[in-house]
């Protein structure tokens, strides 16, 4: 269950509140926007046509393999964890599980955060997370809920994510290996490949009973803690630098951004910008989004257009995973529809919530975004027999998108 502050009289309080706090380096370092190398058409194309290819059903592929109760420490849970760290496996990612016991209302439980780094060595990463328990009911029938929206597919986006940028890694580490990277027209690939993915499935989001403090985000307060106190050693270019109002850098330091998603997959979600140092990241999601519906690269169901709100910072705050990490100076881009899907908690949240072109169309919006943060261009596929033109890439800063 997810705690939503929409009061008109508690959002400015909680706006003012928040101003009152002395900045944080996590903050001050990285809410800036950075340069982003908008993709070029043909790189836009070659993205959303890359494999792994479109779903033409709800039940083909990783989402298939999540669409089961899995509430947490259910063998059903084990084996959607087994799943998700098979495909990370074969990838060649790096895994880290965190495993914790917790007192819940039913009692002690055991949970998983599984983590997975493309390059566990970089000094910083933007990260997407999204939680893989579904909740729990004590009694049939409500024990057979599922949880499509919440958050099966975007489970099943970040997978369908690692897969598609995995390749486009790999070439860039090849390149930097080999003292080939790119140098062009203010980008430096070398630069830009000190940032790297990570994918986050946390475990225990949900309240065991009513939404609480307590009882609640187990997995990512259990998480944001354990990483605050995670200290960087002394040789990490983040303890090297300046770090005046942080003189301790943790593992938090190294988060340039988290991105949660949650409560996806169904038709016309509504997708607001909660925080103003990550507005320019809800842009740049909406421009990758307006960017593949021009171009016809993803398919827009009747009476859908855009999904991104401008309304900005107005429908109040959700409570949800990324808090605890928020608290701690961790820049969030919150994608949620808010509204939440009709279905929301009820036993109708199973594959019938879900829209096939919605999701394929939520999949090629997060290549573009990764990419296009991350600074990767699909150049090096040539591998792949598809032949990509090595010019006309345009710079333009975030702004301009
Ligand atoms: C585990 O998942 C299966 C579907 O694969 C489902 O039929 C079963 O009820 C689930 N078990 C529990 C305890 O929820
Ligand atoms: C460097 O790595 C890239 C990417 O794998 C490859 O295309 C290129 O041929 C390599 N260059 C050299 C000089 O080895």
């Amino acid at each position: 269950m997810l705690f939503l502050l929409s009061s008109p009289v508690l959002f400015p309080l909680i706006l003012h509140f928040l101003s009152l706090l002395p900045p944080t380096s996590a903050r001050q370092d990285r809410s800036a926007p950075r340069d982003i190398h908008a993709l070029s058409a043909d790189h836009l194309r070659y993205l959303a046509e890359a494999d792994p290819p479109e779903w033409e059903g709800t039940v083909e592929g990783h989402l298939g393999k999540l669409l089961i109760p899995r509430p947490v420490g259910s063998k059903n849970s084990t084996l959607v964890q087994n799943y998700i760290s098979s495909v990370f496996k074969r990838l060649g990612w790096h895994e880290e599980q965190n495993p914790f016991k917790s007192e819940t209302p039913i009692g002690e439980l055991d949970f998983t955060n599984l983590i997975y780094t493309f390059d566990p060595d970089a000094p910083r990463k933007i990260i997407i997370a999204a939680h893989f328990d579904s909740k729990y009911f004590p009694d049939y029938p409500a024990n057979q809920f599922i949880g499509a929206t919440d958050s099966a597919a975007p489970c099943s986006f970040m997978l369908d994510l690692a897969e598609a940028m995995t390749p486009l890694l790999q070439s860039r580490r090849d390149r930097l290996r080999n003292g080939t990277g790119i140098l062009r027209d203010g980008f430096d690939e070398e630069d830009a490949g000190e940032t790297t993915l990570q994918l986050l499935f946390l475990d225990g989001e949900e309240a065991f009973k009513d939404w609480t403090n307590t009882d609640s985000i187990y997995g990512a307060r259990h998480l944001a803690h354990k990483w605050s106190e995670s200290f960087l050693p002394p040789t990490h270019p983040l303890s090297l630098s300046a770090r005046r109002f942080d003189p301790t850098p943790s593992v938090l330091s190294t988060i340039d951004v988290l991105v949660l998603l949650d409560l996806l997959g169904h038709r016309s979600p509504r997708i607001h910008s909660y925080y103003r140092e990550t507005d320019w990241l809800h842009g740049l999601m909406s421009s990758a989004d307006k960017r593949l519906r021009e171009a016809g690269l993803v398919e827009v169901e009747s009476g859908e257009e855009g999904w991104f709100s401008e309304n900005r910072y107005g429908p109040g705050m959700i409570g949800d995973d990324h808090v605890p990490f928020n608290q701690r100076g961790v820049s969030v881009l919150h994608v949620i529809s808010n509204p939440f899907p009709n279905v929301w908690h009820s036993l109708g949240d199973d594959a019938s919530a879900l829209s096939v072109p919605a999701m394929n169309r939520w999949n090629k919006i997060l290549r573009v975004f990764t990419a296009e943060y991350l600074g990767l261009a699909p150049e090096s596929s040539a591998s792949s027999g598809k032949r990509i033109p090595e010019d006309g890439e345009a710079r333009r800063s975030a702004d301009e998108l």
